[in-house]
């Protein structure tokens, strides 16, 4: 079977982790394709809670293998956190993880930059989750990057740091004046870091390959969305990438060609978050928007940073743009239920711009910024959904709602979640 890729339709945070988590139970790999810990992927199952930021949604399973792509940008101590936060939590994860050699390495001066920079652009700040992931995604494009293979070499490690320690000295002194870093420190917290990080690093893209070709499902977890993505995203209001958090992408981000991806399912929220700066065509900055932030299960606030998400109504004319850009062969809706207790729900289906009506994304930022959202006006239901496991017993303006956003996917939802606990889910027609 061709890998299955799940990507974030929206601005991120539309509950991919918890979708990896029930797709992940009839599948044998679960890889991670591209960012780094700027993604916070949360999953809760009998265990408790679980905010993952490097390590895929599988690793909750005990049988599953875990891969991390050549596409994403690792911060060593993160992950090793992470991996001992899971073990010490009951999930085995040695043995089961691997790490490519090809993913690119945060060092100190990532995240420094990341923060200056933050501090540098004043008022037109992009709100980075500050982990340095911007600053090593633009050394990796700038062949100024450092690699997992590196990493784990401390010759070529003295090497790469010979030249890059000088030269990002010169950055933070002489750009940002900052004090410099000591080769020396660098050095010798990053050789420890290499050789704990060492038993997990593998050839992972041969991995996937085999297990490709052996028959094996394998699921590609995307990470942000659409909406923040380098290219179709809200530039310069994106993240940074490298390959893009598209569909597209995760064929580079894991080493397949794009004739091995079968299936794309696009995630998407049934209202629109964002959590960072950057237009937002629908946020509510009133009481609904508060209702819409504090109102479900479990309250819209970042899985990373802690920041609380702006929330607004469904933006189709974005969901129909990235949904378009992904190739989308289905999707699945999520936190259908915090739509619970509204009268009316309502759906904006264009922009109203300088005296004119468009209904696509324009690609002008500060076009957008001035987008006035045109809104349909559609019947709530009033009613708890969250005890309903099958579609046919949703109240009939949810089952309608459903079907309204399918139509402006032009994709069939397969999958609708109402509640954060693995079973809250309603298969309308199974993924795999
Ligand atoms: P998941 O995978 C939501 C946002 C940041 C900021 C912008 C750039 O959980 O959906 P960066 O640190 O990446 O340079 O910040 O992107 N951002 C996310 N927002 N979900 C995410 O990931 C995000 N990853 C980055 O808030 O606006
Ligand atoms: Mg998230």
């Amino acid at each position: 079977m061709p890998a299955i890729v799940v990507v974030g339709g929206q601005w991120g945070d539309e509950g991919k982790g918890r979708v990896i988590d029930l797709l992940a139970q009839k599948a044998h790999i679960v890889a991670r394709y591209s960012a780094g810990n700027n993604a916070g992927h949360t999953v809760i199952n009998e265990l408790g809670e679980f905010r993952l930021h490097l390590v895929p949604a599988g690793i909750l399973y005990p049988d599953k293998t875990c891969i991390i792509g050549n596409g994403l940008v690792i911060d060593p101590a993160i992950l090793l956190e992470e991996i001992a936060d899971l073990e010490a939590r009951g999930v085995p994860v040695r043995g089961r993880l691997s790490l490519s050699d090809r993913a690119h390495v945060i060092m100190p001066w990532h995240r420094l930059i990341d923060n200056l920079d933050e501090k540098l652009r004043g008022k037109g700040a992009i709100g980075t989750t500050g982990r340095g992931v911007g600053p090593a995604f633009a050394d990796k494009v700038a062949r100024a990057g450092l690699r997992i293979a590196d990493l784990i070499d401390p010759e070529a490690l003295r090497d790469a740091l010979s030249f890059l320690i000088p030269y990002k000295n010169a950055v933070l002194e002489k750009l940002y004046e900052a004090p410099p870093l000591s080769l020396e420190q660098v050095y010798a917290e990053y050789t420890e870091l290499g050789s704990r990080l060492a038993p997990f690093v593998a050839d992972t893209s041969a991995l996937v390959q085999d297990a490709l070709a052996r028959g094996e499902t394998v699921l590609l977890e995307g990470a942000q969305g659409a909406l923040l993505d380098l290219d179709a995203g809200t530039y310069a209001y994106v993240t940074s990438s490298v390959p893009s958090s598209l569909a597209a992408g995760a064929a580079i981000g894991i080493g397949i060609g794009p004739t091995q991806i079968g299936t794309v399912l696009g995630v998407y929220k049934a209202y629109n978050t964002r959590v960072g700066n950057g237009p937002m065509p629908t946020e509510l900055l009133d009481e609904t928007g508060v209702l819409l932030r504090e109102g479900g299960p479990r309250p819209e606030y970042g899985a990373t940073t802690g920041r609380p998400r702006r929330c607004g109504w469904f933006d189709a004319v974005a969901a129909r743009y990235s949904a378009r850009l992904n190739g989308l062969t289905a999707a699945v809706l999520t936190r259908l239920d915090v739509l619970d207790r509204f009268p009316a729900i309502k759906v904006c289906t264009a922009y109203r711009i300088d005296g004119r009506t468009v209904d696509t994304m324009p690609a002008s930022t500060t076009a957008l910024a001035r987008a006035e959202p045109v809104y349909e006006e559609l019947p709530g239901w009033q009613q708890d959904t969250s005890g309903i496991r099958r579609f046919d017993e949703l109240p009939p303006a949810a089952r309608s709602y459903v079907h309204y956003i399918q139509d402006v996917l032009s994709t069939p939802i397969c999958l609708v979640s109402i509640g954060p606990q693995r079973e809250q889910a309603i298969t309308i027609k199974p993924i795999i």
